[in-house]
């Protein structure tokens, strides 16, 4: 079973709905990114009309608690009151300048400040770029030209990041179609937390890599925390070949912490991304490091790397007013976390009480489990052995309990500051009521 495989529906969901079919008709797909379509569900998920607090609604005014959270920028709440102030304020100062700006550099010294190895960054605009621009750097920095990145983590859909990617990039064959050998065959993919493959891939290729990009603890093919020995593994090994080590922290940045993932696991990159959760919402992402490798960005070195929204004042008054928030109160992710202990707590209980053997992986507030037995995956290939149409029935069955996941189990849930204790125990009865009934259903 794969996460091609559609479920043999007898759910609530699973049928698409009228609204979705006219977005067909005018949108490619009727998504702007594949995984909305809900391939690995069925069908399309609700068409969202607004979201508030830890609420998202859709366009019947049916009120579901969001787990998506847009895939993980969401950390104060939709809507948040302090970021939609702060977005109107610099709407009304003009929305693009086309020039540096000075929240822009108060904004990247706060990144420094919170991430030391980022001395030097650059804005954009998603996590896409980001990565896209990280490896280029990396790879004028380093003169090599090949890069090591590990299967199911997802670095955006760049020509060299996408194939045998995580998240729902895996979810069609022809993910590789349109990108041509060279780039691909510039490209290794290995299995995560396997530091035997990487010496090997190393002591093959070690002169032609120019940097291994990873995500150090990867949303994208369910939730994965490293072994113990894998982030200083990799560290020292890119190190010991000449090569730089680029942390994706776009989905882990300001999510765990102020220091993201390097801070918690205590593993310094030469090169860190950032986006979702920085901008609070709003489309920023950023790209750093040392002072040494950034100067080899134009105007001071010869890598052509920029963007018409790039550091745009509303974007970064988002940002800022994220940060302030967070800043604000000391407890912010403690309180978070504890959120997350709650929402892993209830998953834990209702699994045993539908006597399901699913392990509940969770780091602050991000959660999941997927629907497979054994111990938590650290690879790809294991994740990919989820039963695909148990999570589908699970999927819009909790929808109709007025709960919204991701449509993929390779995606995770994430609480966010607004969701409350009542929020996540109301989660976790839907958690038990559903769990139970499909186990009752399964042979
Ligand atoms: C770890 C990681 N890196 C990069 C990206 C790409 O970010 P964006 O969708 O903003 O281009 C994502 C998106 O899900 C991600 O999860």
């Amino acid at each position: 079973m794969n996460q091609t495989t559609f479920p043999e529906t007898s759910t609530p969901g699973g049928v698409e709905s009228p609204l979705f079919a006219r977005a067909r008709r005018s949108i490619a797909g009727g998504v702007s990114s594949p995984v909305r379509a809900g391939a690995a569900v069925g069908a399309a998920p609700p068409v969202v009309a607004r979201a508030r607090g830890s609420r998202i609604f859709d366009v019947d005014d049916r009120e579901y608690i969001d787990y998506l959270c847009a895939y993980g920028p969401v950390l104060l709440g939709h809507a948040d009151e302090r970021i939609t102030s702060a977005v109107e304020r610099a709407c009304k100062d003009g929305a693009v300048f086309g020039g540096t700006n000075l929240e822009e550099i108060r904004l990247a010294e706060r990144v420094r400040d919170a991430m030391p190895s980022m001395e030097r960054v650059r804005f954009v605009s998603t996590g896409t770029e980001a990565c896209a621009s990280a490896v280029r750097v990396a790879r004028a920095f380093a003169g090599r030209s090949k890069i090591i990145r590990f299967a199911g983590n997802y670095h955006g859909h760049s020509d060299a990041m996408i194939f045998e990617a995580g998240a729902a990039s895996n979810s069609r064959a022809e993910s590789r179609s349109g990108i041509t050998q060279g780039v691909a065959g510039d490209v290794l993919v290995l299995p995560y937390d396997d530091l035997n493959s990487l010496a090997e891939a190393f002591a093959r290729e070690g002169d032609r890599v120019a940097a291994v990009i990873l995500e150090p603890v990867v949303g994208n093919m369910g939730l994965v925390l490293p072994g113990d020995a894998f982030l200083p593994g990799v560290r020292s090994l890119a190190t010991r070949h000449g090569a730089l080590l680029i942390f994706d922290e776009v989905i882990t940045g300001f999510r765990l912490g102020f220091g993201g993932a390097q801070d918690v696991y205590g593993v310094t990159p030469d090169l860190t991304c950032i986006g979702k959760v920085l901008g609070g919402g709003l489309p920023i992402a950023a790209f750093g490091g040392t002072a040494e490798v950034m100067a080899v960005l134009a105007p001071d070195g010869q890598v052509f790397q920029g963007g018409t929204f790039s550091g745009n004042p509303v974007c970064v008054a988002a940002a800022h007013a994220l940060l302030d928030a967070i800043e604000s109160d000391p407890f912010f992710y403690s309180r978070l976390s504890a959120k997350g202990d709650r929402l892993a707590q209830g998953a834990r209980s209702a699994l045993a009480e539908a006597g399901l053997n699913f392990p509940v992986v969770q780091l602050g507030s991000i959660v999941d489990f997927m629907f497979r037995d054994g111990p938590p995956h650290r690879t790809f290939e294991v994740a990919k052995r989820a039963d695909a149409q148990r999570y589908a029935r699970y999927y819009w069955e909790m929808l109709e309990r007025g709960i919204f996941l991701p449509p993929s189990q390779m995606e995770v849930m994430f609480v966010t500051a607004a969701h409350s204790d009542e929020d996540i125990d109301k989660t976790v009865e839907a958690m038990r009521f559903v769990l139970c009934g499909l186990a009752e259903g399964a042979d």
